[in-house]
């Protein structure tokens, strides 16, 4: 029967009409090899269907044996529910996304990191499509690419590198002959997907510069969001007084001083002790602030009191880097979040830190307080890491931050602001920027009424986003900036 996009006046008639009755019988998925409402930890996905199946379920570095679909009601535009979907495809590791509002249907590839739209066209025109689309995420199809670079990667025997560390998960077995089997539940959780995609030493970043309100804070908390949701497994570390990380990710929930229970547990004990006062110790997890989890070293405002006590002790600068080097099969990525300043907290955090990213606004200001950086690291902080045996800070580069979205600014200044950067300064400039957009700040100010009183409730931006269609490009420029970092530190 030919599909008529006019019989979808709703989301579940596209689900129903379009996915269930027509597309999933001509792409070769029978009642047994797809499922609606599937849960996958705090995912939950309209359908998901299978080329092979085996149980249990394993979801390998570049699975093509799955295809996500998303039905939306026909008057959402698409476009505000690709980030949901690059989401799910990306932290899922599922190939192949369709995502349609009847009226139109569009098909995503994941990438390493990214998805691509690999196909487009309007609903009433699958007919003549229909061949592309089964070329492309048909049973048959996907199970036949499969069997074709499985048998290359055996004589390469380089199959699936990424899934043997996958502990208590069958690797995915796709001999043709193989029974399909209806899994019960279908259970991946966050750990698993990190499980699976753990394969480099853990790299600490410092985010820092000594102008203050630049956005190091905001690059901070999403940057650490943005890797989380790559499967890394992450520590944010606030050693800034001022908190503001502690508090962009949701850990300051407390109203009345009696309740803070920051003061005696925060990132200046690390410092305090050699022998015990562990990470563990310390650690917090970020509840609400990001999906999955990221793990918080929280700071508190008394860090500025007990900053003298612990100067007395040459040791202390040591110690966050000493305490690191325990959790370093815990963590594929630390990022450390800092004052502004020169001072003990300062030394600490870029002592620990194997990379540096200095997020600017490119603005003469702050371009002036690069020189004391450079020689703040040149004079201070690399040579105590050559005490400590570890090798010099690399400079990732300078971060443009807060930039205006302004076409004229982007046009004529911009770039001549950037040339400042290397040519005058001798520093490197990151290809990504980050551009100055309320939603950054919208997300951190968020709140929910608890009785008569208002809760802090901030949210990543890529979290936000997802009822957010305004914060896309912004989370979108995260994702992009996670995307270079891993390049630069050569991290898969
Ligand atoms: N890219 C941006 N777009 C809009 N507002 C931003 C952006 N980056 C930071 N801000 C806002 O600017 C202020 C200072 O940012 P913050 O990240 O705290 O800087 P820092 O940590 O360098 O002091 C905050 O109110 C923050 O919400
Ligand atoms: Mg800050």
């Amino acid at each position: 029967m030919p599909f008529n996009p006019e019989l979808c006046r709703n989301e579940s008639e596209v689900e129903s009409k379009l996915i269930v009755q027509y597309l999933l019988p001509q792409l070769g998925y029978t009642p047994d090899t797809w499922h609606q409402e599937v849960i996958l930890g705090s995912i939950r996905l309209d359908f998901l269907a299978f080329a092979a199946q085996v149980v249990p379920f394993v979801l390998d570095a570049n699975s093509p044996l799955s295809v996500v679909m998303e039905a939306k009601h026909p008057k959402h535009n698409l476009n505000n529910h690709v980030l949901r979907l690059r989401h799910y495809l990306t932290s899922l590791n599922v190939r192949y996304g369709l995502l349609t509002n009847g009226k139109e249907i569009r098909i995503y590839e994941k990438s390493q990191y990214d998805i691509e739209l690999v196909f487009q066209c309007a609903g009433k025109d699958i007919e003549t499509n229909l061949e592309t689309i089964i070329n492309l995420i048909g049973r048959e199809s996907l199970k036949e690419r499969h069997l074709i670079n499985n048998s290359a990667n055996q004589i390469s025997d380089n199959s699936f590198p990424s899934a043997q560390s996958n502990v208590g998960y069958s690797q995915v077995n796709l001999k043709p002959e193989l029974p399909i089997i209806k899994p019960q539940v279908i259970q991946v959780d966050s750990q698993v997907i990190s499980e699976i995609k753990r394969q480099d030493t853990m790299k600490t970043i410092a985010i820092y510069h000594h102008k203050g309100g630049v956005g190091k804070t905001t690059v901070a908390i999403n940057l650490a969001a943005a890797f989380s949701k790559k499967g890394k497994r992450v520590l944010l570390i606030d050693i800034d007084a001022q908190a503001n990380t502690t508090f962009a990710t949701g850990l300051i929930k407390f109203q009345f001083e009696e309740d803070d229970d920051l003061k005696d547990c925060n990132v200046s004990h690390l410092l305090e002790k050699t022998d015990f006062n562990f990470i563990p110790d310390i650690v917090r997890k970020s509840k609400f602030f990001n999906d999955p989890e990221v793990d918080i070293i929280p700071s508190h405002i008394t860090l500025i009191a007990k900053q003298n006590n612990l100067v007395q002790y040459g040791a202390s600068r040591n110690r966050l880097a000493k305490k690191l080097e325990k959790v370093k099969n815990e963590y594929d990525i630390v990022i450390i979040d800092t004052p502004p300043s020169l001072d003990l907290y300062a030394q600490a955090a870029l002592t620990a830190a194997d990379y540096l990213i200095i997020p600017s606004d490119l603005k003469p200001f702050s371009n002036q307080g690069l020189p004391s950086v450079q020689s703040f690291i040149k004079q201070e902080i690399n040579e105590n890491k050559e005490g400590l045996g570890k090798p010099p800070l690399i400079i990732m580069g300078v971060l443009p931050s807060k930039i205006s979205t302004n076409a004229q600014y982007l046009k004529y200044t911009f770039a001549k602001h950037k040339s400042v950067i290397t040519d005058r300064y001798n520093m490197p400039i990151m290809d990504s920027i980050i551009s100055e957009r309320t939603a950054l700040s919208a997300c951190v100010n968020r709140t929910i009424s608890v009785g008569n009183m208002e809760i802090p409730d901030p949210k990543s931006i890529l979290d936000f986003a997802i009822n957010e269609p305004s914060a896309n490009q912004a989370a979108a420029e995260f994702e992009f900036l996670a995307i270079e970092v891993l390049r630069k530190m050569e991290m898969k």
